[in-house]
């Protein structure tokens, strides 16, 4: 199975190690036909629902005081903005590297995404570039923990209490990762959280909002059926944005079997590292003190390449069966699409697009295949 969204034509797809794989089994088979069995597939209460279950087990994974299930990342961002009151007219920092969802939730709402530079680094938002970036229309700021590695939500936290804003966490790489000892989501008001099948837990599609703000918790429930507080009478802007029961209950098994995903894909991270030390000229990924990495993606910067080269080191890969994939090639304030909401040149940010490549990882690689990718890309470079 491939999983990515960016596709190589002319390299057969079937032969590759991808660059992440979800991994089931009979566990998952039998939690699903179990649901299928009761004949109860969606629920809108929590109590005794394969969703209320799964939001208990979240609330503890994630130490946030609440967890709602929706169906899908994007779906938790939007709705993340929504009962945060970001509306039209609104500016919502947000880096630029990263999967499309992030600006496309604050488009969504009718409020405009202003694009911020990353630390070259670490590829996360750069806090003293958000700095630069507050006008008085800001309302809120996504950080993203990209590629598994927490940004510095506590520094931009700070920043955003001066200015009485919110921070909604796009932690949908985030799962397993944690930032001064705590999951993502602790030092944010919200954050967000995708079960897509490439994810490091996944229901297929799905996704999750954890927040400890009371007053959040009382809408967001609402807000993913039709704004009901009372069945059938609408008293705020809402949708169907509920994650069916046989989802739930994917992620419940998918959530229980974390840890020992999170091991494998460390013992992985780990040796590819070790592996691939020494080359000139690549930058493997940083991991700062009081960061630990979810491994989602191990990206590395062919640090003097050009766009070209490093495509012709992913062709080299890919013919050699390992599903390399530069994630983001385009970043997003460069897309047509978002191009009309600025004109910023975010240097570090067109850097990377150029550079970065990222390989496989996931739970489903063996060490013999670790060697093999790192075997391969030493003779391509
Ligand atoms: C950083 C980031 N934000 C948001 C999303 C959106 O999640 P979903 O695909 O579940 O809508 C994704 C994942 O695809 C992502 O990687």
């Amino acid at each position: 199975m491939y999983i990515g969204r960016v596709h190589f034509t002319g390299v057969s797809r079937l032969k590759l190690i991808p660059i992440n794989k979800p991994l089931l089994n009979e566990e998952e088979v039998k939690a699903v036909t179990k649901v299928l069995r009761s004949g109860i597939l969606t629920s809108r209460t929590r109590s005794g629902s394969e969703v209320g279950m799964f939001e208990e087990a979240f609330e503890e994974f994630s130490k946030a005081k609440y967890a709602f299930a929706v169906n899908s990342g994007t779906t938790a961002l939007y709705l993340s903005l929504l009962v945060s009151k970001v509306n039209r007219g609104d500016e919502v920092i947000v880096p630029s590297f990263t999967f499309v969802a992030t600006a496309e939730a604050v488009v969504l709402v009718g409020a405009k995404p202003v694009f911020v530079d990353i630390n070259p680094d670490t590829y996360n938002i750069n806090p003293e570039e958000i700095k630069k970036a507050i006008t008085k229309k800001t309302k809120a700021i996504i950080p993203v923990d990209l590629f598994g590695l927490p940004a510095d939500v506590r520094s931009i936290a700070e920043i955003a209490k001066l200015r009485d804003l919110i921070v909604i966490e796009d932690a949908a790489q985030g799962h397993g990762a944690l930032y001064k000892g705590k999951p993502p989501g602790c030092f944010a008001d919200l954050a967000c959280w995708s079960f897509y099948a490439s994810k490091n837990m996944t229901t297929g599609e799905g996704g999750m909002i954890t927040t400890s703000i009371t007053e959040f918790s009382e809408k967001l429930p609402a807000m993913r059926t039709h704004g009901e507080k009372n069945e059938y009478v609408s008293s705020m802007l809402g949708g169907n944005f509920r994650m069916p029961e046989m989802e739930a209950a994917v992620g419940r098994v998918q959530l229980k079997k974390l840890p020992e995903f999170l091991k494998m894909r460390e013992r992985n991270a780990q040796r590819l590292a070790t592996k691939l030390q020494n080359i000139n000229d690549i930058q493997l990924p940083v991991t700062p003190m009081g960061y630990k990495h979810s491994w989602y993606l191990f990206t590395i910067r062919l640090r003097n390449d050009n766009v070209k080269k490093r495509d012709e080191v992913i062709y080299g890969l890919r013919r050699a069966g390992i599903g390399a994939t530069a994630y983001y090639r385009v970043p997003i304030h460069l897309m047509p699409f978002y191009r009309k909401f600025s004109k910023t040149h975010l240097p570090n940010t067109e850097l990377a697009s150029n550079q970065v490549l990222s390989l496989p990882v996931h739970p489903g690689v063996t060490i013999e295949q670790i060697d093999y990718i790192s075997n391969s890309l030493r003779r391509l470079l």
